[in-house]
């Protein structure tokens, strides 16, 4: 274990004012890959950041660099000797610097000067060595601080929430350009970042943490796709949710019934289904769609509001069997009027099914 990856953490655990911030977190990054750990604010994203930095000490746990321990029990490297970089969300240029030393700032002297135009270039900064921070927009410093924080080679970058203080507009293409020139150094990356969007966009991989500890972890399509829980469905998207029981591995419900294997005979469930997996079938108002296999009963709901959103327009219905509210995306072409009636039906193969847990 340990040599294929750039950076390994293993079993990290950190207790702060009594209480365990970190618990028992492990993850492995290769080279060239990036991990995002994603996860809603004040889950422990930057504790675990700063306990691999060599900034703040864990309690328990391994923190490996390229199959060598860093930090562990009776071994702890200090953080200019760990050969990470590190990108924080007030990466703070030198103002009194120009760009290019900035940039250069942590090499010794005569390596410098290449590599300083090398990674300008990269960051497409070529024309701006000169300059000073304040000359610059903030997407350019931004760019600037990537290139410092790379600029020593290192073998793995930690990077903290980098792109939060852009605006909108500008992040995305920042993202991407980040992105690129982190792949085309072959660096292992951990980005921490609240945003799921931001993850799926960035992520080979992503590490979902909640209260401390990471709930799961794969590519963001699987992430997407296929939740461990509801919390992880609701975390990417607005969800509906839906209740039943369970008799013979089957749940019966307004939509039709529902699979159920696996789970035992009166177990309570809930259904899971983001709003775009809700299907309104405009055409037929009336009469309602005949059931099929792949989208079960319609179910009819009166619109209590529509909501015009650009690409889509977002429904909201009140559903005639139990006056619950449910929640539907359709093409933005339509805006059905409030107290429209119309039906519903759901896609079998979009829907999650989780026991509801009784602690
Ligand atoms: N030195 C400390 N003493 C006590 N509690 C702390 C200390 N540092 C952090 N915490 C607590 O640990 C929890 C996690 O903090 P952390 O900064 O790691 O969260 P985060 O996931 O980075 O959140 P955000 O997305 O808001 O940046 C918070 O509840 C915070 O208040
Ligand atoms: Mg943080």
């Amino acid at each position: 274990m340990g040599e294929s990856y750039r950076l390994e953490v293993q079993n990290l655990t950190r207790r702060l004012g009594g209480r365990e911030i970190v618990r028992d977190l492990s993850l492995q990054v290769a080279a060239g890959q990036v991990t995002c750990l994603l996860g809603p604010s004040g889950c422990g994203k930057s504790t675990t950041l700063r306990m691999i930095a060599g900034v703040d000490r864990p309690d328990a746990g391994r923190v490996l660099v390229e199959g060598a321990e860093v930090s562990g029990p009776g071994m702890f490297v200090p953080p200019e000797a760990r050969n990470i970089g590190l990108m924080f969300q007030d990466f703070a240029l030198f103002p009194h610097l120009t760009v290019a030393r900035n940039v250069g700032f942590g090499l010794p002297r005569g390596a410098a000067r290449g590599r300083v135009e090398e990674l300008l270039e990269r960051v497409g900064l070529a024309g701006h060595a000169g300059k000073y921070p304040h000359e610059l927009s903030g997407g350019e410093q931004q760019r600037v601080a990537l290139a410092r924080a790379l600029a020593p080679k290192p073998r793995v970058m930690l990077m903290d929430e980098p792109f939060s203080g852009l605006d909108m507009r500008l992040r995305d293409d920042i993202r991407d350009q980040t992105l690129s020139v982190l792949k085309e150094e072959g660096t292992a990356v951990l980005l921490v970042t609240h945003e799921p969007d931001e993850a799926m966009r960035m992520a080979d991989e992503i590490a979902l943490m909640r209260e401390g500890e990471i709930v799961q972890h794969g590519a963001p399509y699987t992430i997407y796709n296929n939740p461990v829980d509801r919390k992880a469905a609701a975390f990417f998207s607005d969800i509906n949710v839906l209740r039943g029981k369970v008799e013979g591995a089957l749940t019966e419900t307004a939509f039709g019934t529902f699979l159920a294997p696996g789970v035992p005979d009166g177990q309570e469930v809930e259904i899971v289904i983001r709003p775009q997996h809700l299907t309104i079938d405009l055409d037929r108002a009336g009469r309602g769609p005949n059931p099929t296999e792949s989208h079960g009963m319609p179910a009819r709901g009166v619109v209590e509001r529509a909501r015009f959103m650009g690409r889509e327009s977002l429904v909201e219905l009140k559903m005639d069997h139990d006056g619950a509210v449910l929640r539907a995306t359709i093409p933005s072409v339509f805006l059905p009027k409030p107290g429209t009636v119309l039906w519903l039906t759901i896609r079998r193969d979009r829907c999650f099914l989780f026991p509801v847990r009784t602690k």
